[in-house]
């Protein structure tokens, strides 16, 4: 694989609770292959905006980061300063955060919005520059510019909002986009839409797509690699078509055997019998052992590695040990 676009590599995130510490991320290590789509798909709490936040440097602050690097060429994004932060994103790496709708301010108009991005990142347009690259970019997403830029928020649907904040992160023209369920709050048939819109986006540019969703559906239909989080951990990750077709780890298979049962319409994790791990205290061992249908004595005394299947290909399971142990040990 070529180098890519961004590179985790044991990432350790906690949150600092009156209770104690949320393992929230843990020892998280997936590539951003460039120019492709990856999305990182979970269930509800498992850690997905998590790596997200830290990786974007968006992180709450009772949020920790205990370990780990994000690699973009040869800088860590998690080290960088302030000021080098400042002038990498939005330009390089833009971020459309989880539920951003609500983070549009209801007194300003959509061009309002334009200008506050423009000035915020030291932007070089005058008036008509910037109107010029507002237009342009409403139209990427199919919006009609002269109207959406008059408007306030509340004069615009759901799923305007969220082509109107893909739109404001298009400005800079940035190499890397990361989505936090872009979908999440939109009905079916904008869903349907938004995918379509995303698909043409990413194909015009070939932008690098960062994308989470809870929604393996989506996931199914837009991304090309995927990484799958369970309980704060990464417990698969590669290509979509190999990982959906044929899934390594129990979980992911336990998910898409959910998703056909229900057919697309998906609680995927319903179908997976048991709760998902308090991240308060989770398990030392395999945070999936407790209810995987495949696990044995090993998997809840000991945490499983992340193995490399091949070069695209990572699944962290006690299967593969066993596995690799018995072909070197043939009976
Ligand atoms: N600010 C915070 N303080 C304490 N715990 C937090 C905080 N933010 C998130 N958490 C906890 O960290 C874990 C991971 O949360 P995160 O938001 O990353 O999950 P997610 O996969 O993005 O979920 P969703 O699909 O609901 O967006 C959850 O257990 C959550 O309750
Ligand atoms: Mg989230």
């Amino acid at each position: 694989m070529d180098s890519p676009a961004l590179d985790i590599r044991h990432l350790d995130v906690v949150y600092q609770v009156r209770q104690g510490l949320v393992y929230a991320a843990h020892d998280i290590s997936f590539p951003v292959p460039r120019g492709k789509v990856t999305a990182v798909v979970g269930e509800s709490s498992s850690g997905k905006s998590t790596i997200i936040e830290a990786m974007t440097r968006t992180l709450p602050p009772n949020a920790r980061v205990r370990s780990g690097r994000v690699m973009y060429g040869e800088r860590d994004l998690l080290s960088l300063s302030e000021s080098e932060l400042r002038s990498l994103k939005w330009v390089s790496l833009a971020y459309v955060p989880q539920a951003a709708q609500q983070s549009l301010n209801p007194t300003l108009t959509v061009w309002q919005h334009y200008e506050e991005t423009a000035r915020a990142h030291g932007a070089r347009w005058d008036r008509d520059g910037l109107r010029r690259e507002a237009l342009r970019t409403l139209a990427m997403v199919k919006l009609p510019g002269e109207r959406v830029l008059a408007s306030y928020p509340h004069q615009l649907s759901g799923g305007m909002k969220q082509r109107v904040l893909i739109a404001l992160a298009l400005l800079f023209q940035p190499e890397i986009l990361v989505l936090d369920e872009p979908t999440a709050a939109l009905d079916v048939l904008t869903q349907a839409a938004m995918v379509e819109l995303l698909k043409e986006i990413q194909a015009q540019r070939n932008y690098t797509v960062l994308l989470v969703t809870h929604d393996i559906a989506i996931a199914g239909e837009l991304a090309d690699y995927v990484a799958v989080i369970y309980g704060g951990e990464l417990v698969e990750w590669g290509p979509a078509d190999a990982v959906f077709q044929d899934p390594q780890h129990p979980y992911t298979q336990g998910l898409l055997r959910s998703l056909m049962a229900v057919n697309a319409d998906i609680s995927g994790i319903q179908a997976i019998p048991g709760d998902s791990p308090s991240l308060l205290a989770p398990p030392r061992f395999c945070r999936f052992s407790p209810r995987c249908p495949l696990a044995f004595d090993r998997c809840h005394r000991e945490r499983p590695f992340l193995h490399e299947l091949g070069e695209a290909r990572r699944v962290r399971c006690h299967l593969f040990e066993r596995e690799e142990a018995s072909h070197a040990h043939p009976v």
